[in-house]
C-alpha cells in the first residue's frame, strides 16, 4: 500500500504517493526529474546515486539513494546536481580539470566534493582522497577529480 511522501528537491516541494518499498533513487529519477542521480551498483558501493540531505542546522550530508527507502525521508530537503547554481565552483573546477570522461559517476563526486568543502574548506590531498573513497569511476579519472576538488577549494577560499 502506498503512502504520501512530501519531499523538497532542489527547492521544489513534491507530494507523491509512493510504495512502502520505493527507493529514494527511483523517486528522484521518476518523479522529480533528477536523472543525474544514477544507479551504478545498486548496493551502496559506488556513489553514483549520491544525493545531499539537508539538516536542521543547514548542513547537508550525503546519502546513497539506492539504499534509502524514500519514506524515511518524509519532509526532507534534498539537493542533486540539478539544484546547483549556474557557475557552481565545483562543477566549473571539474570541467577545467578535464575530470569527466563518460560522466556517469561525476554527479556523485560533485556532491561529495560539496559535502567535503562545507565541512573542511581547505582539505589536504589525503583528506580529499579519503572523502571520495566510496565513489567509483570506471573511467579512472581519479587524479583529475581530486585535482578538481583541490582547485575548487582554492577558488572558494579566494572568493
Ligand atoms: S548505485 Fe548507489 S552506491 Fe552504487
Ligand atoms: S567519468 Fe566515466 S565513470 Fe567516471
Amino acid at each position: 500500500m502506498g503512502s504520501l511522501l512530501r519531499l523538497t528537491v532542489n527547492g521544489t516541494t513534491y507530494e507523491l504517493p509512493v510504495a512502502a518499498d520505493a527507493l529514494l533513487l527511483d523517486v528522484l529519477r521518476e518523479h522529480a526529474g533528477c536523472t543525474s542521480v544514477r544507479e551504478g551498483c545498486g548496493v551502496g558501493a559506488c556513489g553514483a546515486c549520491t544525493v545531499l540531505v539537508g539538516g536542521p542546522d543547514g548542513g547537508r550530508h550525503s546519502v546513497s539513494s539506492c539504499l534509502a527507502l524514500a519514506l524515511r525521508y518524509q519532509g526532507a530537503e534534498l539537493t542533486t546536481v540539478e539544484g546547483l547554481p549556474a557557475g557552481d565552483p565545483v562543477v566549473e573546477a571539474f570541467v577545467a580539470a578535464g575530470a569527466t570522461q563518460c560522466g556517469y559517476c561525476i554527479p556523485g563526486f560533485v556532491l561529495m566534493a560539496h559535502e567535503l568543502l562545507a565541512e573542511n574548506p581547505d582539505p589536504a590531498p589525503a583528506e580529499i582522497v579519503d572523502h571520495l573513497a566510496g565513489n567509483l569511476c570506471r573511467c579512472g579519472t581519479y587524479r583529475e577529480i581530486c585535482a578538481a576538488v583541490a582547485a575548487a577549494a582554492q577558488e572558494e577560499g579566494r572568493s
